[in-house]
């Protein structure tokens, strides 16, 4: 199109009031907060960036679907058109419908995890490892260098070293009951895989006998950047990319939260049948009856509808390019991101943003309150609070110190998007005035949430 606006394919259909504040009221909120973004009452951020995660909008058909929803407790006719629409993308043996991503992790890694054992990905997300090593087990994170450097430019940064899994599976190989590959990589950066490394990493699976699990919320978005990116890619639909990604795994575990476009819902789905048994007892046990596992029928229906509309190319060009659109202001501002721009998000380097300000005093969180103090935008730390405590109890600065602006989808328009860059320069002209914080009180684990800081 010879056009340079980037226009949503969607016009709106329900509306919803956002609630204006000014600063010293900000400024009251965050304090009264404990300094954490995740402590605010939501209806006193204006642009909410916190995730992409449940925060979406649903469509005019997704809501119609709710509304097809059969809320019986076993055999619904919902679960099967939700089995059908997962299979249809992910043609695993058996779909375990969970309430939400880390409820089919915690199934999981109660049945493969346990202490001595070691699951490689190439990042974890948060939850993924908090579920891990809360059996006892050990989580490695085997990213490529490339996705450790927030301003290398390639285009597949979310790739899994190739020759440190050979070598993790060579003398560690025994304690390795799968090997996990997150897609696209959120605690990287948003940062895709290729199809080229997904099929290395089959290969060394094969190699040791060795299950591959996908962690595949941003499935859609990962195999939209295959066909921007990967050589001999560019022509093909996106839902034969997708297939091709199922076909290399063996599993996969799943928040429907983000790209299936639900507000709730995750599945567990694989092809071993006695593994799918012990989850399903487990599933039982926590969540409920196998044909609706922690969801109501109408939720089901909804994930099924949002399948279908997450693979239009109209729609997923748009989601890329808009994400891009924030990312490069930035960049143009002088504000450091990860490059390239992610899927789902933005993520901006706080370190260097930041450099007055140390690891161990959390330049992350000094921007992401910044962020909301100046313009009512909530961001995430993803940096040195989220990852920097150790299962031994020590505390180290974390690989790199982002705050992430996650993009719900189909929620905010371009002059929402604008309002948020010219918030980030304004909060970029005043970096040298910024200071650490200290935290004050943190649970044992995923302490992000919860934890309370004082500003230094
Ligand atoms: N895996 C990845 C890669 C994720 O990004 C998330 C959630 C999960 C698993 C867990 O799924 O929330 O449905 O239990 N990420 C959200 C985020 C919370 O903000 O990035 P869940």
């Amino acid at each position: 199109m010879p056009f340079r606006t980037i226009i949503e394919p969607f016009r709106i259909h329900s509306v919803e009031p956002l609630h204006m504040t000014t600063k010293a009221q900000r400024e009251a909120a965050i304090a009264e907060a404990g300094y954490n973004v995740f402590s605010l009452r939501a209806r006193d951020v204006l642009i909410d960036l916190l995730t992409d995660s449940g925060t979406g909008a649903m469509s005019r058909d997704q809501w119609a679907a709710i509304q097809h929803g059969d809320e019986s407790y076993a055999g619904s006719p919902s679960y099967v058109i939700f089995r059908d629409a997962v299979q249809n993308l992910f043609p695993f043996t058996h779909v375990i419908p969970t309430h939400q991503g880390r409820a089919a992790e915690k199934i999981l890694f109660t049945v493969v995890g346990g202490a001595g054992v070691v699951i490689p990905n190439n990042t974890h997300f948060d939850t993924t490892r908090a579920n891990i090593e809360y059996t006892g087990a050990e989580a490695i994170d085997l990213v490529i260098d490339e996705g450790r450097d927030a301003q290398s430019e390639h285009p597949f940064k979310g790739n899994m070293n190739i020759e440190a899994l050979r070598d993790l599976l060579r003398t560690r190989g025994s304690h390795v009951p799968l090997v996990m590959m997150t897609i696209t990589n959120n605690s990287g950066g948003g940062q895709p895989v290729s199809l080229q490394n997904l099929r290395d990493v089959r290969a060394v699976c094969d190699e040791f006998g060795k299950p591959l699990f996908l962690d595949a919320c941003r499935f859609a978005e990962n195999a939209w950047f295959i066909r921007e990116r990967e050589p001999g890619q560019h022509d093909r639909d996106v839902v034969d990319i997708i297939r091709d990604i199922a076909a290399l795994a063996d599993g996969m575990t799943m928040s429907a939260k983000k790209d299936p476009m639900g507000n709730i819902g995750g599945w567990l789905a694989l092809n071993d049948d006695a593994l799918a048994e012990s989850c399903r007892n487990l599933l039982i046990l926590g969540e409920g009856f196998p044909t609706y596992g922690g969801l109501a029928g109408r939720d089901l229906e909804a994930l099924a509808q949002g399948l279908t509309e997450v693979v239009q190319h109209d729609y997923l060009r748009y989601r890329i390019q808009s994400t891009a659109y924030l990312g490069e202001a930035l960049h143009r501002a002088g504000i450091p991101v990860v490059r390239p721009i992610g899927g789902h998000a933005v993520y901006i380097d706080a370190r260097a943003m930041l450099p007055h300000i140390p690891p161990l005093q959390y330049p992350g969180q000094s921007l992401a309150v910044a962020l909301y103090e100046t313009g009512g935008v909530r961001g995430c730390e993803i940096g040195t609070v989220m990852f920097g405590r150790h299962t031994d109890g020590t505390e180290h600065p974390a690989a790199m110190d982002l705050v992430r602006l996650a993009i719900p989808r189909r929620t905010y328009t371009q002059s929402h998007i604008d309002y948020v860059i010219e918030v980030c320069e304004e909060v970029g002209r005043t970096r040298d005035n910024l200071s650490g914080y200290r935290i004050t009180t943190e649970p044992a684990q995923l302490r992000h949430f919860t934890a309370t800081f004082e500003r230094l």
